[in-house]
């Protein structure tokens, strides 16, 4: 199927946008349903990720904007008590941070902003 022209395809693809701690910005294109880690992965942002999205370290730590990270709560989404628990020794911890292996991205996500912590 082709492409609309602004090279997404409505409700299969979203735009992610990686901020970095010096403010610079890399905009990728992810599929829906896609879980963050693999965005992370395929797009070659720093973040290593460890485990492999086992729940298991915390070196997937990313801050999400607002609006995604009450969305994400709204429906349920909300961080499981192990993922809690791993945030809490996360360096650089927000009140919006989440771990990027328990994201699944959703058309309602639609250019949400996911920052590396420092
Ligand atoms: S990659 Fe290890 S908890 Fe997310």
């Amino acid at each position: 199927m082709d492409k609309p022209l602004h090279g997404i395809q409505e409700d299969k693809e979203i735009k992610v946008i990686f901020i970095f701690p010096d403010n610079s910005e890399k905009e990728c294109i992810a599929n829906v349903g896609e879980n963050l880690l693999n965005v992370i992965r395929n797009n070659d942002i720093p973040i290593p990720c460890s485990c492999g999205g086992a729940l298991a370290c915390s070196t997937c730590h990313v801050v999400l904007d607002e609006e995604t990270f009450e969305l994400l709560e709204d429906n349920g989404k909300e961080a499981s008590e192990d993922e809690e628990d791993l945030l809490e020794v996360a360096s650089g911890l927000k009140d919006t941070s989440r771990l990027g292996c328990q994201i699944v991205l959703t058309p309602k996500m639609d250019g949400m902003k996911v920052s590396l912590p420092r």
